[in-house]
């Protein structure tokens, strides 16, 4: 994770929306009827990979955030996003999410993937997931959807019954419609339990999608050492991971998926970055931008927040943003470096150097986005 390749005075050439040279200006050349893109000077880094939000939903809670900022603890919130879902259209959700996931591909981001998990009933949860398809279709960027239809327990419901609905109901809809990769679970007291969780989760592997857990976010809940029982493909918060749930990771090959946006905003302890690259793990990062936890959509201010909240390198949460970000998704063989073969996922930065990307924390750096070849943002230019 420490080592970067960096090459000064690169070119780069794309064809057919894949990488086909990478090397000096030299070694590239320049192809007579091909267009060029001048980065004069600029730092080019993969497009970012963010494999954790919740980017659809029906509407803001801002007096939820004004009130936890003023000392009420985090609570139902979700419950709140449920209520707003059940009541919207599907086209008005992706309607919704179109406009923040397209500022998030304006920050960089060039893979996306967004959860379901404020329905809780079935034809909820598969209007959220019809809708991420929708969003999708109207964007140049990747969007890989994760099934979280164990969020929350709904009002009313028992755990055991509403287990039940997702494993009976849900995921047999969710893969017959081929709606979702991934299955995801919110295993926390009050929430899912680890026999729940485990519950969901094999379920939803024997309907075909690799398993994601919110683990150990507000307490050590025994998530992180589910994920390395089942070789979850991540585990994602890990604020409050114990020394077995480091283990199980290691043993389970589990992508810790690290969130100190969440943490930053709700006044949480960060989770041991530091402590996981050290284990050796491929930790990621991720946004988690959702309604609730965390309305940071920027992967670059996400960087930034790791190098000075979880004392992990440049060098090390780049990695962490876009290969290991992409290897959470299945991913790693397609985008998150910038090497012959790979889909031409790539922003060009506003820097002199990468290593100044936490340092102006919370600029505009971004300059221009490609999503596989295309160039999907460009600056406008400054106004005199
Ligand atoms: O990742 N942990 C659970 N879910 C979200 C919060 C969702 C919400 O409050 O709407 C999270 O923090
Ligand atoms: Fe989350």
């Amino acid at each position: 994770m420490s080592r970067l390749d960096v090459i000064d005075g690169a070119s780069l050439a794309i064809e057919g929306g894949r990488i086909t040279r990478v090397g000096s200006a030299e070694h590239v050349g320049r192809q007579a009827d091909g267009e060029v893109f001048d980065a004069e000077g600029g730092v080019i880094l993969p497009g970012w990979v963010d494999p954790h939000t919740h980017a659809v939903f029906a509407e803001s809670r801002e007096e939820e955030f004004l009130a936890r900022c003023q000392g009420t603890p985090y609570g139902r919130g979700i419950l709140t996003s449920t209520r707003q879902v059940r009541a919207a259209e599907e086209a008005s959700l992706a309607q919704t999410g179109l406009r923040f996931v397209r500022e998030m591909m304006c920050a960089g981001t060039t893979t996306v993937e967004i959860k379901s998990g404020y329905g809780l009933e079935t034809e909820s949860e598969l209007k959220l997931l019809r809708a991420i398809r929708r969003l999708s279709q109207g964007l140049p960027i990747e969007v890989v959807a994760t099934f979280l239809g164990a969020h929350a327990i709904p009002e009313g419901r028992s755990e055991a019954e509403y287990v039940e609905e997702i494993t009976g109901r849900m995921l047999p809809a969710v893969a017959a419609e081929k709606l979702a990769e991934f299955c995801d679970v919110f295993c926390e007291a009050g929430f899912f339990g680890v026999a729940s969780s485990r519950t969901v989760l094999e379920a939803g592997r024997a309907a075909g999608l690799e398993a994601k857990i919110h683990a150990d976010e507000l307490s050590d809940s025994g998530g992180a050492v589910l994920a390395g029982a089942l070789g979850a493909t991540s585990a994602d918060h890990l604020l409050y991971v114990s020394e077995a749930g480091i283990e199980a990771m290691k043993a389970g090959s589990v992508i810790p998926t690290l969130l100190p946006g969440t943490a930053f905003t709700l006044g949480l302890p960060y989770a041991p970055g530091r402590r996981l690259v050290d284990a050796g793990l491929p930790v990621a990062l991720a946004s988690d931008f959702n309604p609730g936890t965390c309305l940071i959509h920027s992967m670059a201010t996400i960087v930034a927040l790791a190098v000075m909240k979880m004392r992990m390198t440049i060098e090390e949460a780049i990695t962490a943003a876009t290969l290991n970000g992409a290897a959470a998704l299945g991913r790693a063989g397609e985008t998150g470096t910038l090497e012959v073969g790979k889909r031409a996922d790539l922003v060009v930065h506003d820097l002199g150097s990468y290593r100044q990307l936490p340092y102006f924390f919370g600029h505009d750096r971004v300059r221009a986005v490609f999503a596989a070849g295309r160039l999907v943002y460009r600056r406008p230019d400054e106004t005199p």
